[in-house]
């Protein structure tokens, strides 16, 4: 299963193109949703603290027999936690979870810029990754704004942006951001949160190529550089959306995908003013 390729987040870590999601999994479907994962070929499972299926990732983990070296496991530090000594407890709360001695990317869940407790917590964040307790720190839901004032003030700079994006929401700008600066992009809620699996533009590429929507979707995402996290309970669908590496959009495809684009395609929260703790 050697052929997800990789995306540098810094000289010497890289995260898998492809991966995992666990949000809304329910804890009780977790440790086999993500060995069902792990059996098909992923490699990198994406959780947070507050989706509460930690523990439950850490035991598929634990019993997939996988060489720790080959997984790629992320998490998330929840919006309550924010600030120094706060982010070194939750840390600690949430590898003990995992059961995990080192973490492979920690990142801030979202900025809450209107607690602004950012700044401190990535000084946490990046005391965390001086100590080798995690191999890559990032943040998720970050604006250009609010990457610029912690690039600002950090001694190690964002390795990654988890942001939602899809091809109703294709965050050109943010990318192009990224770009500029060397941060990766991650996508989440990469199939539109299930709610563009029966666009008709991209069932008509789906159907050209013999694919689903999913599958075309996934592979935009590739082709346009995102790392990619699509989550699925579902066995079959786990596999479909693993099964993307034998097929290539083309131009027309690309360009018909483009014109999904939506400056009101949002479907999560706006980051410049959630605030949920
Ligand atoms: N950082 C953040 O703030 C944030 C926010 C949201 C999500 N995330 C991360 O991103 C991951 C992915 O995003 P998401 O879970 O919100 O949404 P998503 O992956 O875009 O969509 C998931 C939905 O699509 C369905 N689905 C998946 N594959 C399918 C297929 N091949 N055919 C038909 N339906 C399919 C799933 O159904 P079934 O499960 O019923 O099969 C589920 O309802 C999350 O799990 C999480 O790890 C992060």
């Amino acid at each position: 299963m050697g052929h997800v390729p990789n995306i540098d987040l810094t000289t010497d870590v890289a995260i898998p193109q492809l991966g995992f999601g666990v949000f809304q999994v329910p804890p009780a479907e977790t440790k086999e949703a993500v060995a069902t994962a792990l059996r098909v070929g992923y490699r990198s499972i994406d959780t947070a603290a507050i989706y509460g299926n930690e523990r439950q990732v850490g035991e598929a983990i634990a019993e997939s027999g996988i060489a720790r070296d080959e997984l790629f496991i992320t998490t998330k530090l929840w919006n309550s936690e924010q600030g120094y000594d706060t982010t070194l407890a939750a840390f600690d709360a949430s590898m003990e979870k995992l059961g995990l001695e080192q973490l492979d990317l920690y990142l801030i869940h979202w900025p809450v810029p209107e607690r602004d407790h950012y700044l401190d917590t990535w000084r946490a964040f990046e005391k965390l990754h001086a100590d080798g307790r995690v191999r890559a720190i990032g943040v998720s839901n970050f604006t250009e704004e609010h990457l610029q004032r912690l690039m600002d003030s950090a001694d190690v700079k964002p390795a990654i942006n988890q942001v939602e994006l899809h091809p109703r929401f294709q965050q050109s700008k943010l990318r192009a951001f990224h770009a500029e600066h060397g941060i990766a992009t991650e996508a989440w809620g990469p199939l539109g949160q299930g709610t563009l699996l029966d666009h008709p533009v991209l069932s008509k590429i789906a159907e050209k190529h013999g694919r689903s929507t999913a599958q075309v979707m996934i592979r935009w995402h590739l082709q346009i550089g995102n790392v990619v996290i699509p989550k699925s309970v579902t066995p079959a669908r786990i596999e479909q959306n693993f099964a993307v590496f034998d097929f290539e959009l083309d131009g027309e495809d690309l360009d018909a995908i483009a014109s999904l684009d939506d400056e009101n395609g949002r479907i999560g929260p706006d980051p410049t003013t959630f605030n949920v703790v």
